[in-house]
């Protein structure tokens, strides 16, 4: 008899002992940024536990862990389960690493029951998903999706160290990040289970969601560049405050997002004031940009009516200011058969319709949909409240979500019969 309880508790547990000691960069909350020092040390410990429950492991070109449970045959192409393990600063124990631990216990189950599948099961623990390293994300997921990625030299870490930098503190070569690209066919779908992020399951009493898809979203660096000065001398009419700018600039982010219909969001997160003392006029700000909606139109038209307001104050204030795109990502709706499979299993263990929902959040996900057909699972969290230390989940949700991933894997088609394919094939999918 398979115990699906222990293995929901074993999952939260384990995110709880990865959210602490040597699995954090920072004191009294959780860091874990991209090939850290904590990144390393979890890496170590779910290759422990990847092997306990049945599986070899690696570490791939772009630093993701990979586990693998063999089928019946040598070398089949893999069901590929997987989230992301890096987390934001301060963040929550479960953003990412749910899903991960969530697929070691999935294998755990198939493993104690000796079952195997005519396919691999892979469970991938991404790297970068969250960005908080460099300010672009989801480098290792595009890699290993086949996207020719070639980080820009100039990015670097708050300590100034280049991802080439990075990757090389880890034994890992910048030039072969490419290398951890799987070929087509080898990985025949993608899952994600992930905590929802957002209200809507709570609100409205759902233990599981299953997700429709995930919105578009883009990233840029805006630099306000002003006059620095003596703040006890500097007549408030002759300045150039580029922190004065930037306070106008966040209000008209604000304004443009609130100004939007439907799911249009805009956020600046992070900024950079320089030089950064009491009694200095600010003479240059280093600000982040975040716009999403569902819709790229509607997510690119935000970002140009922000760039024209960038312009504006900037013009009236006298200061230079610049808006750059790091990075764009577009929207990706999940696969409608394993969607529809997904919700079925969601069903028979909830015993309600399952709820559909779109992801405002980005994940690892989005990315692999190049790869192969994407299916998303959401989990209740507390509050809607995430990349927040107080990110909490229910026990018993975490076990239904294992119980319908094990009823999805246990009742995947094999080989698998996705949307693009029916389509490529012209049937209605
Ligand atoms: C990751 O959580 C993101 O949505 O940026
Ligand atoms: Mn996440
Ligand atoms: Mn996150």
């Amino acid at each position: 008899m398979v115990n699906v309880v222990s293995g929901g508790v074993r999952a939260r547990v384990r995110c709880d002992l990865l959210g602490e000691g040597a699995f954090t960069d920072m004191q009294g909350g959780l860091f874990r940024p991209w090939l850290g020092p904590a990144y390393r040390a979890t890496q170590a410990q779910l290759g422990d536990w990847m092997a306990e429950a049945g599986m070899g492991w690696r570490i791939d070109a772009a630093g993701n862990i990979v586990g693998r449970y063999e089928g019946t045959q040598p070398d089949a192409p893999a069901l590929m389960i997987g989230s992301h393990i890096d987390s934001v600063h301060d963040g929550g124990r479960y953003d990412g690493m749910l899903g991960v631990v969530l697929g070691i216990e999935v294998v755990a189950q198939f493993h104690a029951r000796g079952v195997r599948f005519p396919f691999a099961i892979e469970v991938v623990g991404f790297g970068d998903e969250e960005g908080s390293r460099f300010p672009v994300s989801m480098l290792t997921s595009q890699a290993v999706a086949g996207r020719a990625v070639v980080p820009d030299p100039a990015l670097r870490d708050r300590t100034g160290l280049s991802v080439a930098d990075a990757m090389a503190a880890c034994g890992l070569d910048v030039a072969r990040l490419c290398d951890a690209a799987r070929a087509p066919g080898t990985v025949v779908a993608y899952l994600e289970a992930h905590i929802e992020q957002g209200p809507v399951l709570e609100a409205e009493d759902h233990a599981l969601g299953v997700v429709s898809g995930i919105v578009a979203q883009k990233r840029f660096e805006i630099v306000i560049e002003g006059v620095a000065g003596h703040a006890g001398t500097m007549a408030m009419a002759l300045r150039h405050d580029a922190l004065a700018a930037a306070a106008e600039v966040i209000l008209a982010v604000e304004h443009v997002a609130r100004a939007g219909t439907g799911d249009l969001v805009a956020t600046v997160g992070r900024m950079e004031v320089l030089p950064g003392a009491t009694n200095v006029v600010p003479g240059r700000v280093v600000m982040s940009l975040d716009v999403r909606a569902a819709l790229a139109q509607m997510r690119d038209d935000a970002a140009d009516a922000i760039g024209r307001a960038v312009a504006g104050i900037a013009r009236q204030r006298g200061v230079a200011a610049r808006v750059t795109e790091m990075q764009a990502l577009e929207a990706s709706p999940c696969d409608a058969v394993l969607t529809h499979a997904l919700a079925e299993a969601v069903e028979a263990v909830t015993g309600l319709p399952a709820r559909r929902l779109s992801s405002g959040a980005g994940h690892d996900a989005m990315v692999l949909a190049d790869l192969a057909p994407t299916a998303m699972l959401f989990l209740r969290c507390r509050g809607g409240v995430s990349h927040n230390p107080a990110e909490a989940v229910r026990d018993d949700d975490v076990e239904a979500a294992l119980a319908a991933m094990v009823a999805f894997v246990g009742a995947m088609p094999y080989p698998p019969e996705s949307d693009a394919a029916a389509r490529r094939e012209g049937r209605p999918a």
